[in-house]
C-alpha cells in the first residue's frame, strides 16, 4: 500500500467514525426529546369536542407551576397529536402499552376488542340518550368498569392501561350516498355497505337491526376517503363527526336513528402514571376533570349545530315510534330493559 492509500484509508475510517458518532448523538437526542414529551394521541380534528378537550388539558398542564420540580425536570411539556398523526385507534392501545404515548382518548369501542365488558357501550339501543349514558358512567358500576382497564396489559404484564375519565361525543345516526325516502330508508337496501368501527358488537347489531346490509370496518382516518370514492354506501356516526369529517359532502340521505353511543375513555399507562408522585397525579387529574366538563358540554352543542347544518342542505328522515320500536326489537329482541353490566 502506498503512503497515499494508507492516508485515504485512515481518513475514510475517521469519517466513518465521525458519522456514526454524530448519528449516535442524534439518535440519543431524539430519544431524550421523545421521552421528555408527554404525548396525547387522538384521531379527530382539533376543532371537535375531543380535540378541544385534549388541547385544553395540554394548556392547563403546561401552564401549571404546582407540578413538582422533578416532574418539570423530567418532562418538558404535554403535546397533542390529533388526526391519527401518531396512531390510529386500531394501534393506540399497543402504543400506550409500549409507553410510546402517555395519554389517548380512543372510542370505547376500541376497548370492546380487549375486554368484553366494554362491548356493552356498543350495543344498539342500550342507552336512550346521553343522559342515560352519563348516569351509568357516573354510577358505582360505571366507575368500577373504568378500573377494568387495568386488566388490559402488555404480554409481559409489565405495563397496563389506566382508565381516567369518560368523555362523550353523542348518539349515532345513519347516512347513505343514495337519495332515499321515508319508506325506502327504514329497512336498508340489500347489500348496501356501511362503514363502522372495529367492533364485533357493532357489526353484529348493525346487520341485525338494519336489514340485509353489510357492516364493514374501515379505520376512521380512511373513512372519509372511502365515502368520497363511494366504495361504501353509508356510515354511522354522530352529527358532529359527520360534519367535522365532511361526510355530508358525499352522503345524501340522513336518518335520525340514535341507535348507538359514541364516547371515549381517557387512558394512560401504569409505567408512566405510577411513576408520578401522588401530588402530580392529582394536578393532572384536576386538569383532565376540567377538560372533561368542557368536552361534555360542547359535545352537546356541536352535535346540535352540526345537525342544523346538515338539515340546511339535506333531508333528515325521522323514524316513527313504530319504526323505532321495530329497530329496537331487531337489535335486542325486546324493548330495552337495562342489563347489569358488571
Ligand atoms: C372518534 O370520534 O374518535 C372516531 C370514531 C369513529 O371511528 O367513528
Amino acid at each position: 500500500m502506498t503512503k497515499l492509500t494508507v492516508s485515504f484509508f485512515i481518513l475514510f475510517l475517521f469519517m466513518l467514525a465521525t458519522i456514526s458518532f454524530s448519528n449516535m448523538n442524534q439518535d440519543k437526542s431524539n430519544i431524550d426529546e421523545r421521552e421528555s414529551i408527554i404525548r396525547f394521541s387522538h384521531v379527530v380534528k382539533r376543532v371537535t369536542p375531543k380535540g378541544i378537550g385534549a388541547q385544553m388539558f395540554k394548556r392547563l398542564a403546561n401552564g401549571d407551576e404546582s407540578l413538582s420540580k422533578e416532574f418539570r425536570e423530567k418532562f418538558k411539556r404535554v403535546e397533542v397529536y390529533p388526526e391519527s398523526a401518531l396512531y390510529a385507534d386500531e394501534q393506540v392501545i399497543d402504543a400506550l402499552l409500549a409507553n410510546k404515548v402517555q395519554f389517548a382518548a380512543p372510542s370505547l369501542s376500541v376497548l370492546c376488542k380487549k375486554q368484553d365488558k366494554f362491548c356493552e357501550f356498543d350495543k344498539f339501543y342500550r342507552f336512550k340518550d346521553i343522559t342515560e349514558v352519563n348516569d351509568y358512567q357516573e354510577s358505582e358500576e360505571g366507575q368500577k368498569l373504568k378500573k377494568v382497564t387495568t386488566t388490559i396489559c402488555n404480554d409481559e404484564k409489565t405495563n397496563c392501561l389506566v382508565g381516567l375519565f369518560y368523555w362523550h361525543n353523542g348518539m349515532k345516526q345513519l347516512s347513505t350516498k343514495q337519495e332515499c325516502s321515508e319508506d325506502q330508508c327504514f329497512f336498508m337496501k340489500e347489500n348496501w355497505t356501511f362503514r363502522v368501527q372495529d367492533s364485533k358488537t357493532i357489526r353484529d347489531d348493525f346487520e341485525r337491526t338494519f336489514g340485509k346490509v353489510i357492516a364493514k370496518h374501515i379505520p376512521f382516518n380512511k373513512a372519509s376517503k372511502a365515502l368520497e370514492k363511494g366504495s361504501v354506501d353509508g356510515q354511522e356516526n354522530t352529527w358532529s363527526n359527520t360534519v367535522a369529517e365532511k361526510y355530508n359532502k358525499y352522503q345524501h340521505c340522513f336518518i335520525e336513528t340514535n341507535h348507538g353511543y359514541l364516547g371515549y375513555i381517557v387512558l394512560t399507562n401504569t409505567k408512566f402514571w405510577n411513576n408520578l408522585t401522588e401530588s402530580d397525579k392529582e394536578v393532572l387529574k384536576k386538569h383532565l376533570d376540567t377538560a372533561t366538563k368542557k368536552v361534555n358540554s360542547i359535545a352537546k352543542k356541536y352535535n346540535k349545530a352540526s345537525r342544523q347544518l346538515i338539515e340546511e342542505s339535506n333531508k333528515i328522515i325521522q323514524l316513527t315510534e313504530k319504526e323505532i320500536g321495530s329497530c329496537k326489537e331487531r337489535a335486542i329482541g325486546e324493548i330495552s330493559k337495562p342489563t347489569t353490566m358488571m
